[in-house]
């Protein structure tokens, strides 16, 4: 069954594009077929997806308000997952994608600012309730971590989130330079050297993607076969 998906924040800059990178060469790992929608102007997660040059992972671009919701409806029945890159601002594009989504990821970092930021956009997405026919399962995810054990500016966002009932990942998205790295080559951590740290953090981070998807109720908007 396609699973979709939309990446989302109200603050650029976050993760959103490489953490969809990263799944994207994770799902690819295990055979999947992606369908990339790139609703960004400046359009990285179209030419990084040119650069890979795989045939299970299809790109659309220009994706604006008016074909967001048709683009989904049209073409995710074809992919086992359908990963929707939402610009950094928010904007009409991003509600009519939550319109035809399953799930909601909003990645964060950890700064008192960052979170802040991060439960608004949480937010928009509980108070589409009522405006959208049905509502997608939400959670964030922290992301650009320092591979240390648990540190205490993560246990002040993980508290944060928490006091506003956020769900949020186990896993993290750690800071690594083969994450970086993967923007130049357009392939993922476990492409480029499987079993380094940046791999196995990615593949653990799908996991738990791949569950919370499994677990979030699917969008009847959506034709499945
Ligand atoms: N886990 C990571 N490790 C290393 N670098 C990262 C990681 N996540 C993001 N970055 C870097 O942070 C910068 C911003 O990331 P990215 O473009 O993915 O954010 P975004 O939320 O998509 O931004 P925008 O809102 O502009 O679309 C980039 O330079 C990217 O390479
Ligand atoms: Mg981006």
């Amino acid at each position: 069954m396609t699973r979709i998906i939309s990446f989302a924040s109200t603050k650029g800059g976050v993760g959103k594009t490489s953490l969809v990178m990263a799944l994207t060469s994770e799902l690819r790992r295990r055979d999947a077929t992606v369908l990339l929608l790139d609703c960004d102007p400046n359009r990285h997660l179209a030419e990084w997806a040119r650069r890979r040059n795989d045939s299970g992972v299809r790109v659309i671009e220009e994706i604006t308000e008016s074909n967001v919701r048709q683009t989904v409806q049209e073409n995710a029945p074809r992919f086992d997952y359908t990963l929707i890159d939402l610009a950094g601002f928010g904007n009409l594009t991003m509600l009519y994608a939550f319109s035809v989504s399953d799930g909601v990821m909003i990645p964060t970092q950890q700064s008192f600012m960052d979170v802040k930021e991060t439960v608004r956009t949480f937010k928009v997405v509980a108070d589409s309730v009522g405006v959208l026919k049905h509502t997608p399962t939400c959670s964030v995810v922290i992301v650009r971590t320092q591979a240390a054990i648990e540190s205490r500016v993560d246990r002040h966002a993980r508290s944060l989130l928490a006091e506003h009932e956020v769900p949020c990942f186990r896993t993290e998205l750690i800071e690594r330079s083969l994450l970086k790295e993967m923007t130049y080559t357009g392939q993922g951590p476990g492409d480029v050297n499987p079993n380094s740290n940046a791999d196995l953090n990615v593949r653990t981070l799908t996991d738990e993607f791949v569950a919370f998807l499994n677990a979030a109720p699917a969008n009847p908007l959506i034709p499945r076969g």
